[in-house]
């Protein structure tokens, strides 16, 4: 862990330098992200190193139990510094003060993320599926275990599946059972009591 590192809600002066940080690591947007720190500032977090922003963690804006983890990046340069992690722990807690019993985030599908939502404390809840309306009429009956739940948003079919621990090669096998175009995991950690 570098020394020197700050842990706080972004103010609004270091709002441009987050949304320059969102678009290059990820991808939410002025627009969006704009509207969802108007919901709650303080779960608008970032990591400050000599004063300057190096990384952001945000939430979508909820009024349920559950909160979700919309996105979080640390710049390059400060990867595997245990910057996000710190990062994540300070979000943990804004998020428990507020009243959130739980935080759930959809991992992006490559190894070290999700190795860092486990190492964090994070459990693997869902795969989560996309398909286009053919894949979803042509391939599902494929699948060597059929989904717990199925919704459709914007022409987009998405199978959810529950498990109850990591299991990349079952997702793999769901994913290239029905050619799926995405194949996720829901990661899910109690933060409140
Ligand atoms: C994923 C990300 C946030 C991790 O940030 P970070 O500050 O480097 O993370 P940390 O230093 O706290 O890492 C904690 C642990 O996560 C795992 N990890 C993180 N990055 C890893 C990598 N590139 N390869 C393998 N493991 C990795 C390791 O177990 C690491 O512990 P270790 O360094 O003691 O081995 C960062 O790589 C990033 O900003 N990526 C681009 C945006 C992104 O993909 N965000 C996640 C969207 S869901």
């Amino acid at each position: 862990m570098v020394d020197r590192v700050v842990l706080r809600a972004i103010a609004d002066a270091e709002f441009d330098r987050a949304v320059e940080i969102d678009k290059k690591y990820l991808s939410a947007g002025r627009a969006t992200l704009t509207r969802w720190r108007s919901w709650c500032p303080e779960l608008f977090h970032g990591a400050h190193v000599d004063g300057a922003l190096v990384g952001v963690c945000y939430p979508r804006p909820s009024d349920e139990e559950t909160l979700t983890l919309e996105g979080i990046a640390v710049v390059f340069e400060r990867w595997r510094q245990g910057i996000s992690s710190a990062l994540l722990r300070d979000f943990e807690a804004a998020t428990a003060r507020a009243g959130f019993r739980r935080i759930d985030l959809g991992s992006a599908p490559d190894g070290p993320t999700e190795g860092f939502h486990l190492k964090n404390g994070y459990q693997a809840v869902q795969i989560v599926l996309s398909l286009g309306h053919r894949g979803a009429t042509t391939n599902q009956q494929d699948l060597p275990r059929q989904p717990e739940e199925i919704s459709e948003d914007g022409g987009v079919v998405r199978l959810r599946f529950n498990v109850e621990e990591y299991l990349p090669a079952f997702r793999d096998e769901l994913r290239d059972a029905c050619e799926a175009q995405d194949a996720i995991f829901i990661f899910a950690k109690t933060v409140g009591s």
